[in-house]
């Protein structure tokens, strides 16, 4: 369902920092992108979902979705799909909401903005949204600002605004990074039910090799800007072929004597 082929992405005229990358991802599947710090995986992600920073820019070759070039989307286009059939969560997509609206108030628009429906129709789609973020008192956090929540309330009002509209693809860049353990599970577990309810993909970026196993088909191992290795996530924890895996792996915790993953 996205295809990426062979593609270079470059900031303004300094070195490419992915080249000649390939991926694909089929209707369900869910890959995890792992790598060291620097090595190109928000870059690449971003550019999926057409939301590369700055000077950033695919100099070279093509990002499909579903048969359509994401290259060549206006800007309406990209309005029509984010959120609805293409959604990212980003490592902060909290922060990313209204500072001087209330929570209610926007998630309410953001609804009917893609959907035809009653206020009262969106505000309960909202509240049942926030629930399975495991968040309680929903009405009071409908009703706050921003500021008024902790980061790791504002992410989850980010994540459940995503996965709203049950998107083909979710993109997620260390989504849950900054959130506890238990809470944690939770969102991961409501990615998985999203994809065995709904056959979405998830592409998701993570420094989490527990989080990156648990979750994937498969895993994809980057460096520089290129995939060092890729494939099944069994195969790759238990037979990993690249010297930087291994060292991947080696870093991973080893609690009573046992490793994490
Ligand atoms: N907006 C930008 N302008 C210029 N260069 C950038 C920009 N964003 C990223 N880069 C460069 O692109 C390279 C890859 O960065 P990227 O953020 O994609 O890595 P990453 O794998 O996501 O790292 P991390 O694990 O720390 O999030 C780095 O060398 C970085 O300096
Ligand atoms: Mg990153």
């Amino acid at each position: 369902m996205l295809n990426i082929k062979n593609i270079t992405i470059q900031y303004g005229k300094k070195k490419p920092v992915i080249e000649d990358f390939d991926l694909n991802i089929n209707q369900g599947e869910i890959i995890s992108i792992v790598g060291e710090s620097g090595s190109g995986k928000t870059t690449l992600i971003r550019s999926i979902a057409g939301l590369l920073p700055g000077e950033g820019k695919v100099i070279k070759g093509n990002i499909t979705f579903q048969d359509e070039s994401l290259l060549n989307f206006s800007e309406d286009k990209w309005n029509e799909y984010r959120g609805t059939k293409l959604s990212m969560i980003f490592q902060d997509c909290g922060s990313m909401l209204n500072p001087i609206r209330k929570i209610g108030a926007q998630f309410v628009e953001y609804i009917l903005t893609h959907e035809k429906m009653s206020k009262k129709e969106a505000y309960d789609k909202a509240t049942q949204m926030l629930y399975k973020m495991r968040l309680s008192n929903i009405n009071n956090i409908m009703n706050s600002y921003p500021f008024q929540l902790s980061g790791g309330m504002r992410q989850r009002v980010g994540i459940a605004m995503a996965m709203t509209f049950k998107p083909k693809l979710l993109i997620a860049d260390e989504p849950t990074s900054a959130l506890d353990v238990t809470t944690q599970a939770q969102i991961i577990s409501q990615m998985i039910e999203l994809r065995d309810k709904y056959n979405t993909s998830i592409i998701i970026v993570t420094h989490n090799l527990g989080v990156a196993t648990y979750m994937a088909d498969k895993i994809v191992v980057m460096k520089d800007g290129k995939i060092v290795e890729q494939g099944n996530k069994f195969k790759i924890l238990h037979s990993p072929k690249s010297d930087y895996t291994k060292k991947l792996l080696d870093s991973v915790p080893v609690m009573e004597g046992k490793r994490y993953v």
